[in-house]
């Protein structure tokens, strides 16, 4: 088994340059499905859940080629293959099939959804979208002789269930209106890969107008990774350091500077880089939210610096259940007290630990808190976290840390 080996206490310094952003680049992948040409896509992130989606992209016969910095996605030729369970059942982002394999194909057999486990992940809102462009649903068979525009009206925000109907919008004939859509960056930049596609998508005010055409390959550069620029960062004042990330993250992360802002730490930030150092001087306060809102990958980041300094708390409303890595984290010496949906972190002293990645956040949370601590830790099936996390070992290396993953 896998394990990270860390032996912390280090102040970490230096600059990253973040990967391209994992819920951007996974719903894109999907998208090329609904393209009956050759898209070129760039700063795709070599991460696990990109390695899954790539190979079911091939499963229905596309060809996936990295060359340099770009990533080649041929789909001209491509056949209906009922989505192999092994693999959906590892991403979340495997329900994008949803879309993409209705858009394409008329057709889609809906197999088991991965991604962490921490709390119940409905698709009744993708189920809903789809009637409305006229699916019908057959057991886990979803069905259009063809997709036809409609009226679709979230009343709560989903990024999935919005990115399924983006898809499907992009190719259904006629027109569709998508009222109260997620606008999350990674939202807007599927819809800007899909225009660079032919697609016809118009935002105005909370409603997205979209008239279906058909896409040919698109020509797409995907934007910075804000929850991996944001993990980075807060391992400055963790680890009484100062890191900068480069280019333009601060454009996606407000609710997380002002936070960081509001807790004493120095935050300079402009459209070429961000830069975070100095300690936390203030506890604090957060409540996750759709964007713009504090975002819920995010939160288990913050508990190590919680822990380290002042304590604070954490309300989840994305994700009720987004916890479960409270107990690992525990091992490292955070103190909390969980009510249901709202965590308190108290103040206490982080020491060194053996544990297993979490989920993917939690995870990483449980990586800072060995980072921040004296002494050496082990996280085991960093497997886990890699999978939203690019050359984890080499960006964290290249900080001061000391760490290694060994077999
Ligand atoms: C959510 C987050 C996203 C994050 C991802 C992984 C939001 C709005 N979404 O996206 O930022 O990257 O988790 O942590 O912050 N829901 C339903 N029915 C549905 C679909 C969703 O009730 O059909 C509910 C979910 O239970 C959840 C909320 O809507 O409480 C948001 O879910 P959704 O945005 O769809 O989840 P993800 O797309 O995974």
């Amino acid at each position: 088994m896998k394990k990270i080996i860390v032996n912390g206490g280090l102040s970490l310094r230096g600059k990253v340059v973040p990967q391209g952003s994992k819920n951007a680049a996974l719903p894109i992948l999907f998208a090329t499905l609904l393209t009956d040409g050759v898209s070129v896509l760039r700063r795709v992130p070599e991460i696990g859940d990109v390695e899954v989606a790539i190979r079911i992209l091939k499963s229905f016969g596309a060809s996936v080629i990295r060359d340099g910095e770009c990533l080649i996605v041929d789909t001209r030729s491509l056949k209906y293959t009922k989505p192999d369970s092994a693999l959906t059942s590892k991403i979340r982002a495997s329900s994008y099939l949803i879309g993409a394999s209705l858009g394409r194909f008329g057709l889609v057999e809906i197999a088991p959804i991965g991604g962490c486990d921490f709390d119940k992940r409905p698709i009744d809102m993708h189920l809903a979208a789809a009637a409305a462009l006229g699916v019908e649903r057959f057991g886990d068979t979803l069905t259009a002789k063809k997709l036809v525009g409609g009226e679709i009206t979230f009343d709560k925000v989903s990024v999935g269930a919005t990115i399924n109907a983006l898809l499907m919008a992009s190719v259904a004939e006629g027109k569709t209106v998508i009222k109260g859509g997620a606008r999350e960056p990674h939202v807007l930049s599927l819809a800007e890969f899909l225009i660079s596609a032919g697609a016809d998508i118009a935002y105005d005010g909370d409603k997205v107008f979209v008239t279906g055409r058909p896409l040919r390959g698109g020509n797409y550069t995907v934007i910075p990774d804000m929850i991996e620029a944001g993990t980075y960062l807060s391992l400055a004042p963790l680890t009484d350091g100062e890191i900068t990330v480069e280019g333009n993250v601060a454009v996606y992360l407000d609710a997380f500077l002002n936070l960081f802002k509001a807790g004493g730490a120095s935050v300079t930030a402009d459209s070429a880089q961000t830069t975070f150092r100095g300690n936390l001087t203030a506890e604090i306060n957060v409540k996750t939210e759709p964007y713009p809102g504090y975002p819920t990958d995010l939160q288990p980041q913050l508990c190590p610096l919680m822990a380290r300094f002042f304590g604070g708390s954490i309300e989840e409303t994305v994700w009720r259940g987004r916890f479960g890595y409270l107990e690992a984290l525990s091992r490292f010496g955070v103190g909390y007290t969980r009510y249901e949906s709202f965590a308190k972190i108290h103040p206490s002293e982080l020491k060194g630990a053996s544990v297993h990645s979490p989920d993917l956040r939690g995870g990483a949370a449980c990586l800072m808190a060995a980072l921040a601590a004296k002494g050496k830790s082990e996280i085991y099936m960093p497997e886990v976290i890699m999978r939203g996390y690019e050359r984890l070992e080499e960006k964290l290396s290249s900080l001061g840390a000391d760490v290694k993953i060994v077999d």
